[in-house]
């Protein structure tokens, strides 16, 4: 919607940043699998992307869960150790977003806990917040609910889980059940 409008002394200036959403992606994923349904949300959205990253990035290795010393593994046996450092926890003309989806892996039935340090840096007041996972089996849970409870602000809503590699169809129908403006 690029119309102008003529003002008072007869010049052209633009309009107003259209009255639609401003919509943030914002997300975790250490194998591709919530990367994915990410950008395909803001492919629909028209929104922003931002990708959450570890200071010190999960290796194969580290997301080994059936390796008892894997990283992983440490990180859910000793919930301590789940504070994980990101490269940046911020993100650019952050108030300038009305609508922020944040997306993660199920990791052992709640969020991958990186997500949890961005959600711990910011402030949701004002925004709505749709948390969307994907998992091999494991549905949402309680793992919206957790990262509301842990924001404390934000309007936040039923969030919607994917299987891995579920097609982009499927990432079209919620979004359109949504209902942006
Ligand atoms: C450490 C770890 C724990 C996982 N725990 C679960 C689980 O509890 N339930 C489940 O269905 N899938 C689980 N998965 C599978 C991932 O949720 C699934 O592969 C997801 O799509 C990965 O997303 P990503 O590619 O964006 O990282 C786990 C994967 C990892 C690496």
């Amino acid at each position: 919607m690029l119309r102008n409008f003529l003002t008072m002394d007869g010049t052209e200036e633009p309009e107003q940043p259209s009255d639609s959403s401003r919509v943030l992606v914002v997300y975790f994923s250490a194998t591709g699998n919530t990367e994915s349904v990410a950008n395909t949300i803001a492919d629909l959205t028209g929104g922003d992307l931002f990708e959450i990253t570890p200071a010190d990035p999960y290796t194969s290795d580290d997301l080994n869960w059936t390796d008892e010393n894997s990283r992983v593994v440490y990180e859910y046996e000793n919930p301590e150790a789940r504070d994980i450092e990101l490269a940046e926890d911020t993100v650019d003309n952050w108030d300038e977003y009305d609508v922020v989806f944040i997306g993660y892996p199920i990791w052992w039935g709640i969020a991958a806990w990186p997500t949890d340090s961005f959600v711990e840096a910011n402030d949701f007041t004002g925004k709505t917040v749709i948390p969307f996972c994907t998992s091999s089996s494991s549905g949402l849970g309680q793992s919206g609910d957790l990262l509301e409870e842990l924001a404390g602000t934000g309007n936040w809503l039923e969030g919607q889980r994917f299987r891995g590699g579920a097609p982009a169809a499927d990432v079209a129908a919620w979004v359109e059940s949504l209902d942006l403006a």
